[in-house]
């Protein structure tokens, strides 16, 4: 039967790992692949994920099953942390342990679709490019909405808010919490308020996949979006990942927050999620989660954590600052002040598909397509080489 199966179109940035991989130039840069780095280019295991590791190792006494919603005192970590403290006591909120962020959004896609098999679920245009392909998997009709005005390099909140205003009542609406993947644009806190007020009068419901919380701003500025919403809408999904924050992306950590009208409507889709794990993968992985909670429990590892966080996301401001004297430098004619705005990992370079093809034919300079660049793939060391790379084909 095997052999009427075709094989599928390569992942464009499984690809883009592999070229660059096999590019002999001693000065390529690789900002495609999203990860974060260090300045020597690694993306290293914390230190207090170490420290973590080596506390379960010794104390760790089972590894019997913990049940398709994992670890209870994970749940209740990673609740108070994305939603604020003492969060995990608010019976609204009912928090599921996932495989990462991505095991969280096809977890919520298939609850809305049982839900509500005909609602649409809204993302933005752009967004992160697994979104689409993860969430309509469930079955779900995917439509967009404007957010990026690739001209000016800013979120077009007046489209993106008429958009939400037109949308049907019952229409699910996906918004990044912090660091747009992939254009690092956010939302003011003001312009979350605004869309707050239109999502409660268009009975919208939000989902908010909150990916990089700390890489923006601080762990709690970089969720205002949900904690406001919190306040003021009467159903949310929340989707969090410590992927990037407690860098644990191949132990597939993340969460998945149901925020329900009252605390039966919470226990009812706690259930549905439940079934819906039990017959997808079961349960979560446990160590990456069980290391999280360690962390977040112990006050001093905490702390340390915090360090540790604080530090990618100032190495992440550096090297915009950096890139961005860079080219005001080499490239004085052209405008890349947007560089220096967006939060995150992630902006649009802003150059077109044959300057992205000629940056890595020309000067190993390794970017997807879209011109999207990862920052934390910039080191002091190999700043200069890619601006001038940029002057040159602009
Ligand atoms: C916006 C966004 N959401 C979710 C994820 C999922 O991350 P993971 O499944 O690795 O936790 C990513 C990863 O790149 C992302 O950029």
């Amino acid at each position: 039967m095997f052999e009427k199966l075709q094989a599928m179109p390569a992942d464009a940035i499984l690809k883009l790992i592999a070229e660059y991989a096999s590019d002999g130039r001693a000065d390529k840069i690789d900002l495609g692949v999203g990860v974060y780095r260090d300045e020597s280019g690694a993306t290293p295991v914390l230190q207090t994920v170490k420290k973590a590791e080596r506390f379960l190792l010794e104390t760790q006494d089972s590894k019997s099953y913990l049940g398709s919603g994992g670890s209870p005192a994970f749940n209740a970590a990673i609740t108070d942390l994305i939603f604020g403290a003492g969060a995990s006591n608010n019976p609204r909120i009912t928090t599921l342990q996932t495989p990462g962020g991505s095991g969280s959004l096809r977890v919520a896609a298939g609850v809305v679709k049982r839900a509500s098999p005909d609602a649409v679920i809204l993302a933005g245009e752009p967004t992160w490019a697994n979104h689409v392909p993860l969430l309509s998997s469930a079955g779900i009709d995917m439509q967009t909405f404007p957010f990026y005005d690739g001209k000016s390099h800013r979120i077009d909140f007046d489209r993106m808010l008429s958009a939400v205003e037109q949308a049907p009542a019952g229409s699910v609406l996906l918004l990044h919490g912090c660091c747009h993947n992939p254009t690092g644009m956010d939302l003011s806190d003001e312009q979350w308020r605004a869309m707050t007020d239109v999502v409660v009068r268009r009975s919208v419901v939000p989902f908010i996949d909150i990916a990089y919380q700390g890489f923006a701003t601080g762990l709690d500025e970089d969720a205002y979006g949900v904690r406001h919403m919190l306040e003021v809408v009467p159903e949310m999904i929340v989707s969090g990942s410590c992927s990037k924050n407690f860098a644990l992306y191949r132990d597939r950590v993340g969460s998945l927050s149901f925020v329900a009208r009252d605390e039966a409507t919470a226990q009812v889709l706690r259930s549905q999620a439940n079934n819906i794990v039990r017959t997808m993968y079961s349960m979560p992985p446990d160590h990456g989660a069980a290391t999280v909670s360690h962390i977040l429990a112990d006050p001093a590892l905490r702390q340390e954590w915090q360090r540790e966080l604080d530090g990618m996301r100032q190495r992440l401001g550096d090297m915009r600052a950096l890139l961005g004297a860079a080219l005001r430098d080499k490239a004085p004619a052209a405008d890349f002040s947007h560089i220096e705005r967006a939060n995150g990992m992630f902006c649009f370079l802003g150059v077109t598909p044959e300057q992205v093809k000629k940056l890595k034919s020309d000067f190993g300079v390794y970017m997807v397509g879209s011109s999207r660049i990862n920052v934390a793939g910039i080191t002091s060391g190999n700043v200069g080489h890619l601006a001038d790379s940029i002057a040159a084909v602009i």
